[in-house]
């Protein structure tokens, strides 16, 4: 798939490098083509000027810029991404990590309702970019939720969620986003309280279904 990856922070480079390696082409745009084409090369993929340029081929295109970004990426981007599937891997952070600056909606629901023709998934938000760019700790595979209204989208982002090498895991509905994002938050305060190496993820033990 062609896949554009919008942001070359710490979730655009781990995923550039994770997806690359799945077998996908990939396309890195960001604010800065600069950096964009750094964290491009690094991974095996390229750089687009523009984040319109990024996704004008695309299949799918995964949303990795700083939720305060967030609106204005989608706008900016507009009917460039009706049809496409629209990964959103942001949390909605405050700016003091104190907690989550929204409630009763998900920056994924968010996103959907500013991109209306465009199938919006949630993924990878609730790893850390160490975990995104190398999701097995000791031979054990990370869980990777996945949540999304469009049931074909999601089976897509399913799949690639497994080929980089998650445990997909189908956490339902777009409206799951709420949980996912809550769930990263969590993740996010316990490596502030222990003075965290932003290693850990998340995993389900136990039988999911009988
Ligand atoms: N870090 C993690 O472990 C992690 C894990 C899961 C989810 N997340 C979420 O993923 C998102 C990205 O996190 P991150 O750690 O990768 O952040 P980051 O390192 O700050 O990178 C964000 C990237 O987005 C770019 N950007 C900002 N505004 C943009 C715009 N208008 N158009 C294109 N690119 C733009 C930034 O460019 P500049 O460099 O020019 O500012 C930077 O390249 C956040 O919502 C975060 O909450 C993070």
């Amino acid at each position: 798939m062609k896949i554009a990856i919008i942001g070359a922070g710490n979730v655009g480079g781990a995923l550039a490098g994770s997806i690359v390696r799945a077998g996908h082409d990939v396309t890195v745009s960001s604010r800065d083509l600069a950096k964009a084409r750094t964290v491009a090369e690094a991974a095996g993929g390229r750089a687009a000027a523009t984040n319109r340029d990024a996704v004008r081929d695309a299949d799918v295109v995964v949303l990795a810029v700083p939720y305060g970004a967030l609106a204005d990426v989608v706008d900016e981007l507009g009917d460039g991404l009706t049809g496409k599937i629209v990964i959103d891997a942001t949390n909605p952070l405050r700016a003091d990590y104190q907690g989550l600056a929204i409630e009763g909606i998900s920056a994924a629901e968010q996103v959907q309702a500013r991109a209306k023709g465009a199938k919006v998934v949630k993924a990878f938000n609730t790893a850390f970019a160490s975990r995104q760019a190398d999701p097995r700790i000791d031979g054990v595979q990370a869980d990777g939720f996945v949540a999304a209204d469009d049931e074909p989208a999601k089976a897509t982002v399913l799949e690639l969620v497994g080929a980089i090498g998650f445990r997909p895991i189908d956490a339902g509905p777009l409206e799951a986003a709420r949980a996912l994002e809550a769930l990263a938050f969590l993740n996010i305060s316990l490596q502030l309280r222990n003075n965290g190496a932003w290693q850990t993820a998340w995993k389900l033990v136990g039988p999911l279904s009988v």
